[in-house]
């Protein structure tokens, strides 16, 4: 049987991973999982770490849930060690998002300043599990969640040296979801190809011909229900700009083509109901007074209202791929390898790949038009910086990274910023 432990398994989303590993039992017969949290997790580990026994308990399957604050205890021969933690928990993230708003800047957890310093709280810690696994699990494979996940993926790889990685994300699976509905269609009638970062990529799709319907797609989509994750205020793109780059932008890439509304609303949020992580931190506590219920033995639906629905299905699949050497085409952070000819060989892209047991084989994706390809090489240098910065705790390197961050705006306003950041993660931040 199959071990699996979750590092920060006292996150709200413990359920929709069960859930997930439940629905592929016959392809991944897993015998136990262990939960890891620390201490200030402790309760939140306990209480939906009880729930998710409860969830096996209620299937034809035999699992038991182990909850642990004793990574190494845990990391013992694991087979997949999957990582959804948040060094400060959601408290951080309030600090993330409000201080560069409080500055008139866009504070987003992922990419813009606050996203930077979840990387830098992060990093070391995921270096760390890394060396636990080469010790306790060298044959593992981690499948990281943990935002900002493409940082973190080439992290692990770059500075930890482990290339048993995949990184992470819902949104394109939450994308091969929405859009065949939208052109009344079979998901596998069309084929997918993705490239770019996490939270940075674009995708193009063809019939079974392989005829490009990236257009068709454009048309069914536009001003309606994009798939967006609940997080992201839908602001549509320029119908124009999309037809010029013949692709569909992520989710996330609003920030960016439409930074000034974006930040427009989210100035709105900062002032008004509070930001995201504010009302986040509502639906968690709802969640975990549901959680609590001796008789909830499913994953309750209140967890839609979390942007990282269908998580379990990126996650599960890439385990169960790996383990039963599927060959799935998943989307995932990994090596490059010319898949993305824009960006070096070595770095971490986001891309369509075939998962087996041997890991991850890119589909090439080819060029990317000019504008894009700009952003990309921007972006991967950003991602580098904050990289080095998390792991050297270099101020000058932080400072880079802050400058040519494309959301962040040179100058005082943005090192008043990371300086109050700084401060406000001292205790999370003992590399700098
Ligand atoms: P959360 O605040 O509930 O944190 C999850 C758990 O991590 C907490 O119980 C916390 O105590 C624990 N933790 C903190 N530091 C730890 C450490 N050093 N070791 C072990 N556990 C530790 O977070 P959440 O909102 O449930 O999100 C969890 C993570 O998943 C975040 O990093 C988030 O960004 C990420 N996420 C990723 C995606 C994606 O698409 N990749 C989607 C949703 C969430
Ligand atoms: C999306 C992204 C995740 C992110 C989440 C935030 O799903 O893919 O990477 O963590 O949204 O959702 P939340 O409910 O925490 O705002
Ligand atoms: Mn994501």
């Amino acid at each position: 049987g199959v071990k699996i432990v979750t590092i920060g398994g006292g996150s709200s989303y413990t359920p929709e991973l069960m859930e997930g590993f439940i629905k592929r039992y016959d392809e991944l017969p897993i015998r136990e999982i262990w939960l890891v949290d620390i201490e200030a997790g402790k309760e939140k580990l306990e209480i939906v770490g009880t729930m998710a026994q409860r969830m096996w308990d209620a299937s034809p399957y035999d699992v038991k849930i182990h909850m642990t604050l004793d990574r190494r205890e845990a990391l013992k021969d694991a087979d997949f060690v999957t990582t959804q933690f948040r060094v400060g928990l959601l408290n951080a993230r309030v600090k993330d998002e409000r201080i560069p708003f409080s500055y008139g800047m866009l504070g987003q957890e992922t990419n813009g300043a606050g996203g930077m310093f979840k990387a830098f709280r992060t990093i070391p810690v995921i270096l760390e599990i890394v060396e636990d696994m080469k010790e306790l699990c060298p044959n593992a494979w981690l499948v990281n969640f943990t935002n900002p996940s493409g940082m973190v993926t080439e992290a692990v790889v770059r500075y930890g040296k482990w290339d048993r990685v995949m990184g992470l994300c819902n949104v394109p699976v939450m994308a091969t979801m929405t859009e065949p509905k939208a052109l009344g269609v079979e998901k596998e009638d069309l084929i997918y190809k993705f490239a770019g970062l996490n939270h940075f990529h674009w995708h193009k799709v063809a019939d079974k011909k392989g005829n490009d319907v990236t257009y068709k797609v454009i048309d069914a989509m536009f001003d309606k229900d994009a798939g967006l994750p609940k997080n992201i205020h839908d602001i549509p793109f320029y119908r124009e700009q999309l037809e010029q780059m013949g692709m569909i932008p992520c989710g996330y890439h609003r920030y960016y083509y439409r930074e000034e509304e974006m930040l427009e609303h989210g100035l709105e949020e900062f002032n008004g109901v509070g930001t995201r992580a504010q009302q986040v931190k509502e639906t968690e506590a709802e969640l975990f007074e549901l959680y609590k219920d001796p008789n909830l033995d499913h994953k309750p639906e209140q967890l839609q209202k979390r942007g990282g629905a269908y998580y379990s299905d990126a996650a599960c699949e890439t385990i169960a791929a790996i383990y039963a050497n599927k060959d799935t085409q998943i989307v995932v952070s990994t090596k490059n390898n010319g898949a993305v000819p824009d960006l070096p060989a070595d770095c971490v892209v986001e891309v369509t790949a075939y998962v087996g047991a041997q890991g991850a084989r890119n589909v090439a994706f080819g060029e990317l038009p000019t504008a894009e390809k700009g952003w990309l090489q921007v972006m991967k240098a950003m991602e580098l910086l904050t990289i080095e910065a998390a792991v050297t705790g270099d101020y000058g390197t932080a400072l880079q990274a802050f400058t040519i961050n494309p959301l962040i705006r040179s100058g005082n306003t943005a090192k008043r910023i990371m300086d109050e950041l700084f401060i406000a993660h001292k205790k999370h931040l003992p590399q700098f």
